[in-house]
């Protein structure tokens, strides 16, 4: 599958600077990346059919979006009171349903086989509603929290030169040990070769700066609360063996356990916080712990690491006027999925090239 990603993010990246032959490009981060997410996702849990189909593909995101967008309080609380938002809602998921449905059936029947969840699931001879509701719930979790996340990272690569720079030079030089060790010349390579060729397990193992700046998107974005000194819920403060359930927020931006935790700072891990799982809490621990971590890291990394090879980015405002990392704008961090920035978030992106390296 890995090609496919590749692809998937190169195509999408050449659609910011206006087709192949573009050079450069000013985009809305959140609606530009967001369906690189989308399509990867479809092609992991199902139905791959959707991938290669742009207008299909479309369609079925505007379908989840109308799924995502219009639940609310009142959508929650009453769920079955008659209202625009709920109408809405019920058109996304019921036409989500049945694009996933009519498809799982119809490759069902011709005996086709994908590369993808769902296939899983048809070959092992699972029920095809209980295949259609766990691709439905797949789609969900798999796009829900990366989306935000991956945008944001790159994001901050876009905010920080010197941080992009760092992560370039070291994504090339990791690609290019990784052609050595594969018998490779990597100048021979073309980009997609020279990503494509990367094995799982060297994407998981290299590649350090952009990791970490993942890593730190999602502990940043992770916020529901003010900083804390240390947990304490309704003034109570926390005792040893207590069940609770709690948001990872509550972790993430403890103070004591992350110095200035709202600040984006990927040094802080070098620094020895968030040394295990019990402090870093962003995927869950224990036996529910993020299924999807290993994907969630390789789609994300994989598509930064794409953007960094072709292309110098910058994060701008509306009028063009550059971010730091500590003007960027956040999504307020209390709002849905989709994570709108409090202030307008555009990239400026332009193609590397010979002239431009
Ligand atoms: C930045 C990306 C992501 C973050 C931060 C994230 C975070 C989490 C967290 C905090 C949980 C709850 C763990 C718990 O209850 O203790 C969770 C559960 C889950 N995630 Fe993710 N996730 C991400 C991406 C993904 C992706 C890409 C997929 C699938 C492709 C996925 C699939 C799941 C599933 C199926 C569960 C439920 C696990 C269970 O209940 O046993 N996630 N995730």
């Amino acid at each position: 599958m890995r090609p496919a990603l590749v692809r998937d993010a190169f195509e999408l990246y050449d659609g910011w600077v206006g087709g192949r032959e573009g050079s450069s490009g000013v985009v809305d981060l959140q609606k530009s990346y967001y369906p690189l997410i989308f399509r990867y996702t479809v092609r992991l849990m199902g139905m791959t059919e959707y991938a290669s189909d742009s207008q299909a593909l479309q369609k079925m995101q505007d379908a989840f979006w109308a799924t995502q967008n219009n639940s609310d309080f009142f959508t929650t609380i009453m769920p079955w009171l008659p209202q625009p938002r709920l109408i809405r809602r019920l058109i996304g998921a019921f036409t989500l349903w049945r694009m996933v449905k009519v498809t799982l059936d119809q490759r069902i029947k011709s005996g086709a086989k994908e590369d993808d969840f769902a296939q899983l699931l048809i070959d092992e001879g699972k029920a095809p509603a209980s295949i259609s509701r766990f691709v439905i719930g797949g789609l969900m979790a798999g796009i829900l929290n990366t989306i935000g996340t991956g945008a944001y990272s790159i994001a901050f690569l876009g905010a920080d030169q010197a941080l992009q720079k760092k992560a370039r030079e070291e994504l090339i030089e990791g690609l290019r040990a990784c052609a050595e060790r594969r018998g490779d010349d990597y100048d021979d390579l073309t980009d997609q070769q020279r990503l494509e060729r990367v094995s799982l397990e060297e994407w998981e193992a290299d590649f350090k700066t952009i990791h970490l700046v993942f890593k730190e998107t999602i502990r940043l974005l992770d916020a529901k609360g003010k900083p804390r000194a240390r947990l304490v819920i309704e003034g109570h403060p926390i005792e040893d063996d207590t069940y609770i359930a709690v948001a990872p927020s509550a972790n993430l931006h403890d103070a004591d356990l992350f110095a200035d935790p709202l600040k984006f700072d990927i040094t802080r891990y070098e620094r020895g916080e968030g040394p295990n799982e019990y402090t870093y809490v962003a995927w869950g621990y224990g036996r529910h712990k993020c299924t999807g971590m290993r994907f969630a890291k390789l789609e994300t990394t994989l598509s930064m690491a794409a953007l960094l090879l072709a292309y110098d980015f910058q994060s701008t405002d509306d009028a063009g006027k550059p971010y730091t990392s500590d003007t960027l704008p956040l999504s307020d961090l209390s709002q849905n999925h989709w994570r709108t920035p409090t202030r307008p978030l555009r990239v400026r992106a332009q193609r590397r090239t010979a002239e431009h390296p």
